[in-house]
């Protein structure tokens, strides 16, 4: 038996990196999967309310239920905060932040009225500890990972779990856009450094740790942020282990 077999999932930014790679895992492991996206059969804008209401109503009145959520619509953006334009401020966190929240909502109204459900939002490592320049993208991604304990615990009850995925680097079309852009590529090999397993992450890597915190399989598990990141969190290598012989 498919572990999504039967069941409805909705996935944000499903066009793109992260959350296409989501879609194919789910719709692989046997679920209907409707991705939202700027694009598509489904276009929605996740900081548009209104078109965001409607898309989740149509989506329980085309299959009657919805059971699975991933918020991956998300863009970067940001800079040291005394050069930021409030503009910017205010669109990275209409985005990643406010569109998580809207997203949620608008699902969570369905699945309080079953009495089941389970959501996966998306912050960063940047939503866990800071970077240089990071500001805005990591106030954003730092607001979805405790967005995300308040859900849990608001909707446990009502038979919802809801969890975050925290990725390091991994090679998608908005990481080439940000390491690809002038100034950053040259620092590139120090993030990859930086990353413990010694190399970025890939989309299906996200996408399988999105499927199992979806899943039955983590049943008892709710409020939870899950790193997914090649240790990139995990604290400081100098390259001390290379006289330990541990270069591999
Ligand atoms: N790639 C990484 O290294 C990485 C690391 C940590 C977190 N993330 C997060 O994962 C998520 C997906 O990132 P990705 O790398 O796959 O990026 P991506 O650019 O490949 O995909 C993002 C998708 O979101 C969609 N989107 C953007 N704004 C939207 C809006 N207002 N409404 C609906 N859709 C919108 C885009 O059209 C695109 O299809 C983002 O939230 C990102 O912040 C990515």
């Amino acid at each position: 038996m498919k572990r999504f077999q039967g069941k409805v999932a909705v996935v944000t930014g499903g066009a793109s990196g992260l959350g296409e790679a989501t879609c194919t895992r789910l719709a692989d492991e046997g679920a209907t999967v409707v991705p939202f996206d700027l694009t598509g059969d489904t276009s929605v804008d996740v900081t548009n309310e209104a078109s965001l209401a409607a898309a989740f109503d149509k989506v329980v009145t085309d299959h009657g239920h919805i059971d699975a959520l991933a918020t991956f619509a998300g863009t970067p953006g940001g800079g040291p905060v005394h050069g930021l334009d409030a503009n910017e401020w205010a669109r990275v966190i209409e985005v990643n932040l406010t569109g998580t929240y809207l997203s949620c909502k608008h699902a969570l109204r369905h699945m309080v009225e079953q009495k089941s459900g389970s959501i996966v939002t998306v912050a960063s490592v940047e939503g866990i500890e800071g970077t240089e320049g990071g500001s805005a993208y990591n106030a954003s991604k730092g607001g979805v990972v405790l967005l995300t304990k308040n859900m849990a615990i608001d909707y446990g009850r009502l038979g919802v779990r809801v969890n975050c995925v925290c990725p390091g680097f991994i090679d998608t079309p908005m990481f080439r856009d940000v390491m690809g852009s002038e100034g950053m590529s040259q620092y590139r090999e120090e993030y990859r450094e930086h990353h413990k397993l010694g190399r970025f992450g890939h989309p299906e890597e996200i996408a399988s740790a999105a499927a199992f915190l979806l899943s039955d399989d983590a049943s008892f598990v709710t409020g939870h942020a899950l790193v997914v990141d090649g240790g990139y969190t995990t604290g400081m290598r100098t390259g001390l282990s290379s006289l330990m012989g541990l270069d591999g």
